[in-house]
């Protein structure tokens, strides 16, 4: 049975490929690379979602009717909106809304059209594998995997692993005042980011299984773009690439 492995994050794609089976094919479709092979005894293809609701939705599409996988697992970065929750820590998605949908008076706000739903519920087998690979690889494999100076210099130390709910929408928040009108309305919102929501619809539709797990990078607010860059390549990428791993190991 065919799984996706897709990230918002092309430099952890880059990670995985070089784990990739000697028969790996590359696939290239609508601006997107899809590689295909096997990985840790699975089929998978590996792709680099791109960013936003539409580039994600487009390229889950494609994994599921060209591609024909059976499961998705996603990764990438998010903008912390929990109060508790700091750089480095880990957020594996139970529900994804779209913060930014609202066709009222016709649905009520975050309703998707047509579907009556605002919440699109990950699979719970899935994000209980991606819960339990994320806590084995923050104690198992951070230091390995993120070298002490870049620790400290993020301030990773002790990083939390949390299941919750996760917002996505067409922006990246990157000011107090946009983070703390996410939290007045969605107030169970964990973190925010731009993608996840998307997936999770497409896969809603299609009746595919599916879990997201997010590095946080920032606090979503207005130093938010700041390290965002550096702390992808450093930290994130590496984080993503052990829990992937990790995850496809135990499946
Ligand atoms: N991804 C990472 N940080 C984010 C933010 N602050 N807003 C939206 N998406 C993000």
């Amino acid at each position: 049975m065919r799984i996706a492995i897709m990230s918002a994050m092309s430099e952890e794609i880059d990670m995985l490929l070089q784990e990739l089976g000697p028969d790996a094919e590359m696939h290239s479709r609508g601006m997107r690379d899809y590689y295909v092979g096997e990985l840790a005894g699975h089929e998978v293809v590996l792709v680099f979602s791109r960013w936003g609701k539409v580039a994600a939705a487009a390229t889950a599409t494609h994994l599921i009717t060209e591609f024909g996988v059976k499961r998705l697992l996603f990764s990438g970065a998010a903008g912390a909106l929990a109060p508790d929750l700091k750089v480095g820590d880990i957020v594996v998605g139970t529900e994804l809304l779209q913060h930014d949908i609202d066709a009222r008076p016709l649905f009520k706000e975050f309703e998707t059209p047509l579907l009556g739903l605002s919440r699109f519920p990950a699979d719970p087998d899935l994000r209980r594998l991606l819960t339990r690979s994320a806590i084995d690889f923050v104690k198992e494999d951070l230091e390995s995997s993120v070298p002490a100076s870049v620790r400290a210099r993020f301030g990773l130390e002790a990083p939390s692993i949390r299941q919750g709910v996760i917002v996505s929408g067409d922006r990246f928040i990157s000011s107090h005042a946009d983070s703390q009108s996410l939290r007045d309305r969605i107030p169970d919102a964990l973190c925010v980011e731009m993608e996840g929501a998307a997936v999770a619809q497409t896969c809603f539709e299609y009746g595919v299984d599916f879990a997201i797990m997010r590095v946080i990078s920032d606090s979503a607010d207005d130093t938010a773009h700041i390290d965002f860059v550096t702390f992808i390549d450093e930290v994130a990428r590496n984080y993503a690439h052990g829990v992937m791993l990790r995850a496809l190991a135990e499946l």
